[in-house]
């Protein structure tokens, strides 16, 4: 397929002294209700899977959970006054599922809804354009107490909450992307466990990647015919990919890995098929005899958008490690290939910086699958900050900003049709498995006191807004 070049201006091309991006380019930043909102138990919430797990002895670091974390839930006004002063043109967030549909399925809480109707009215009043996940991992637990991701019916569950959302918000939200990272749902929460439900079964996780995109699809397909005029999108993780050498055990660990973690759900999603080589490389842990006749042809329900989240790069090697036997392993049926690393700096996640693979990642899918808006719904780093005199400053967060921006700017370059950008994260916040460990907000929390402090990588951000660029090196 020939793909048209990406309609460039003259101030794109000659950049006078900057590098500019396209006009209309939408800056943002992204959060997940789980990671920021608190307030676990208000307003008819109910527990979510990520409740039941943090509340686990031994499942997130430090024994932390979400039950307070940003306070965001009260604090909304506030944070959105700050992405104001930020600039921002959009923000990325999403709802809690358990807050607006507590059981899973069944009625809707107002009070849950009123929340979001608050939020999206704040930014609306600040010209900040909402952009709405449905699904950022917080399954409400009495779905998963019914089988959870595995099971069929959860996509069908999935669909009619989108429905809900969709009915109460859709006249103030544009932007709708179904679920966040599919790749995290299905293979942490079902394959390797260290995430939410910590279920540990290769064949389950399959299934759950299947569920999802159904799910995904369905719900598309039921916000489209009330709304044919709004975007829909999807968001996935995606990853460059490399042999760690050029022999041929390398190299097809790294086809395995791709496979695993970006053409199970490319691939489905944007050509309506699996890929068969990872069809193969499934057989020893499913049949996927769960796959239906229709199902793909759903799942494929064509995209307004599609959102990338990119960290890293995985390097891989199939001369297996001696000791990785029988962990569980959140690559099904490729669990013995070995992840390595390179030497380059890592942030404090341990991942190795590496901008060049986003351009990677960017021309792949626009070269290798039918042309789509893309935008980069997730991308950011996690560094140690010290507050000194009330200030954060985070040259470290900064240049990994600024230098996958650039990796924006060469794709685009390269006629790539990115649309936008949102960094992850706009605040500190909840990170997971590993708690409050790990910040990646350009906003510095204090816990204990809820303070709210603009780090030197938020007063940067601001600037490239205010530019729509960089200022060339
Ligand atoms: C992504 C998640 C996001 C955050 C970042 C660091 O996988 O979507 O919630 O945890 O990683």
């Amino acid at each position: 397929m020939t793909k048209a070049a990406t309609p460039q201006t003259a101030e794109f091309r000659e950049g006078s002294g900057q590098l500019l991006f396209p006009p209309g380019f939408l800056w943002g930043a992204a959060t997940a209700a789980y990671q920021i909102e608190g307030a676990a138990n208000i307003d008819g919430r109910k527990p979510s899977i990520w409740d039941t797990f943090s509340h686990t002895p031994g499942k997130v670091l430090g024994g932390d959970s979400g039950d307070v974390a940003c306070d965001h839930y009260h604090r909304y006004r506030e944070d959105v006054g700050l992405m104001a002063e930020l600039g921002l043109k959009s923000y990325r967030f999403s709802v809690s599922w358990p807050r607006v549909q507590p059981d899973g399925s069944g009625g809707a809480n107002q009070a849950g809804l009123d929340f979001y109707r608050r939020l999206v009215d704040e930014l609306l009043a600040q010209g900040i354009e909402p952009w709405l996940t449905l699904y950022h991992w917080d399954l409400p637990q009495p779905l998963e107490d019914a089988g959870g991701w595995p099971a069929r019916d959860t996509a069908a569950r999935f669909a009619d909450y989108a429905e809900l959302v969709h009915g109460a918000l859709g006249d103030r939200v544009r932007y709708w992307t179904t679920l966040n990272e599919p790749w995290c749902s299905s293979f942490l929460g079902y394959g390797s466990g260290v995430h939410a439900p910590g279920i540990t079964d290769g064949a389950d996780s399959v299934r759950a990647a299947h569920h999802l995109m159904l799910g995904h699809g369905l719900a598309v397909q039921a916000m489209r015919a009330a709304r044919p005029d709004h975007d829909f999108g999807v968001t996935l993780n995606l990853y460059a990919v490399s042999p760690e050498t050029d022999s041929a055990v390398d190299v097809d660990a790294a086809r395995r890995i791709d496979g695993l973690a970006n053409r199970i759900f490319l691939d489905p999603i944007l050509l309506g098929r699996y890929p068969q080589d990872v069809v193969a490389d499934l057989q020893p842990v499913t049949d996927l005899a769960h796959v239906r006749e229709g199902d793909l042809d759903v799942i494929a329900t064509p995209l307004n958008m599609l959102g990338i989240n990119y960290y890293s790069r995985h390097v891989v090697s199939g001369a297996p490690a001696p000791d990785a036997a029988d962990e569980p392993s959140c690559w099904p049926g490729s669990e013995r290939i070995r992840f390595v690393t390179r030497g380059l700096p890592v942030t404090d996640m341990g991942w190795e910086v590496d901008a060049p693979g986003l351009v990677e990642v960017l021309r792949r899918v626009n070269d290798e699958y039918p042309e789509v808006p893309i935008y980069i719904t997730e991308n950011g780093s996690a560094y140690v900050d010290d507050v000194v005199n009330d200030k954060v400053d985070d040259p470290d967060r900064l240049a990994y900003f600024d230098a996958h921006l650039r990796a924006c700017h060469e794709a685009i370059s390269h006629g790539v049709p990115v649309r936008g950008y949102f960094a992850w994260s706009l605040m500190d916040n909840f990170e997971w498995a590993w708690g409050y460990s790990k910040r990646f907000g350009m906003i510095h929390i204090d816990y204990d006191t809820q303070l709210r402090i603009p780090k030197s990588s938020a007063r940067w951000y601001a600037d490239v807004i205010r530019r729509n660029g960089l200022a060339a090196q």
